[in-house]
């Protein structure tokens, strides 16, 4: 039996624990909250160990486990940084940090106490992700060219966002979400897919705004719309676009010489891929209507079920932790990916108006695709 302790008992870790019960062979030792009724609500929920401070914690945790830090962005670098002084591996929610300077201190700690770092998101590891990324490599769509991905969540700011609270009670975050920015949180989501198909990103140039001044009386928000253009030191061209103000749109199209390759759900590991060859019909040139669907052979992991964010399963990425440390391996995740996908997030959710290009000053190297997507 594995183990895995939680710091942070609010909305996401809800998903977390649903995730966590599809791996019955990994443990959940216990959690940890600095708001002593939240921790007290999500434990008895999930009928698990409350510790009532991180030194508790540390006292319960095998060495051989990991420390899932799902607090609120802000206090990513100050959890992060405890548990690696601890000598503890750390899977942390997205972003891993909220400045460069954080990410690199946390990077150059874990590599000196040769432990594991690795930030979400994990959808990179699941089976919507894993058969594009296998129908890229092996040729679906023929070379591929340039990529089109859209996480448009829709006008957010009147969404009922007072009503969407998790299973065990707590509310959605939403002055949080907005101070933070929908691109430092949502970007990663296909910045890990086109950086897992296509490799490290050379060169940024982006621009991003706060389109809505006043979002539920929260007047200091970050940027609520951003659009990159990404350069890939592999050649590749991608658009990527972050609202809360755009009309929902989760769609990922990566056009190739022979067609185009098309997920439209961004957060669902089930999410049917198709492919949509191109046609000459007497005088037009058009993508194919209906489309095929592309599938990989046999099982691949869990899936949640759900809708929404709650499709994920949020357990992919601390499993693979888990497995890379008992396989004496870096987790696919971690390392300088993980550094990588912090720079690139910030350089486009920072690019304001006039920013202009950004040459990138991390790389990484391949992600290995999942065994059962090779
Ligand atoms: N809300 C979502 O839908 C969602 C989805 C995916 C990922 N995330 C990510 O998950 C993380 C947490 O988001 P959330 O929505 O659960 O936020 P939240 O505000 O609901 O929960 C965060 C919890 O962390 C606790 N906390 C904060 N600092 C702490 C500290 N130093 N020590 C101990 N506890 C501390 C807070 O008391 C709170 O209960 C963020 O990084 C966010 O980007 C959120």
């Amino acid at each position: 039996m594995r183990g895995v302790a939680l710091v942070g008992c609010g909305f996401v870790a809800d998903l977390y624990a649903r995730s966590l019960a599809s791996f019955p062979q990994v443990q959940v030792l216990g959690a940890h909250d600095r708001d002593p009724a939240r921790m007290s609500a999500f434990c008895a929920y999930w009928k698990i160990r409350e510790f009532p401070s991180m030194e508790r914690l540390f006292e319960a945790m095998p060495k051989d486990g990991v420390i899932l830090n799902l607090t609120n962005p802000g206090q990513h670098h100050v959890v992060n940084r405890a548990c690696l002084e601890a000598g503890f591996h750390v899977w942390s929610e997205k972003p891993l940090a909220v400045t460069m300077e954080q990410a690199r201190d946390l990077h150059d700690l874990a590599v000196a106490k040769d432990l594991q770092l690795a930030s979400a998101p994990c959808s990179v590891l699941g089976e919507a992700a894993q058969t594009l990324a296998h129908a890229v490599r092996t040729g679906v769509a023929g070379v591929p060219q340039l990529v089109y991905a859209e996480l448009d969540d829709g006008y957010i700011p009147q969404a009922p966002l007072e009503a969407w609270v998790s299973e065990s009670g707590a509310p959605w975050p939403y002055i949080d979400e907005f101070r933070t920015g929908c691109t430092l949180e949502h970007a990663g989501y296909y910045l890990s897919w086109l950086i897992a198909m296509f490799g490290p990103v050379r060169t940024v140039v982006a621009a991003s705004a706060g389109v809505i001044l006043n979002k539920r009386g929260v007047t200091d928000a970050a940027p609520d719309v951003s659009v990159a253009t990404l350069f890939f030191h592999s050649g590749m061209v991608a658009r990527l676009t972050c609202s809360i103000v755009a009309p929902h749109d989760h769609r990922m199209r990566v056009v190739g010489e022979d067609g185009v390759l098309e997920m439209a759900r961004a957060w669902d590991n089930a999410a049917p891929l198709k492919y949509r060859r191109r046609l000459r019909i007497r005088r037009r040139l058009l993508e194919h209507p209906i489309g095929r669907r592309i599938r990989l052979v046999g099982p691949t992991h869990p899936m949640m079920g759900r809708r929404g964010a709650a499709s994920m399963n949020f357990a992919l990425g601390p499993v693979e932790m888990l497995d890379a440390i008992a396989q004496g391996r870096p987790c696919r995740l971690g390392g300088d990916y993980a550094l990588h996908l912090n720079e690139v997030t910030l350089a486009i959710q920072n690019a304001g108006e006039t920013t202009g290009a950004q040459a990138m000053q991390t790389t990484c190297g391949v992600i290995e695709p999942m065994p059962w997507a090779r």
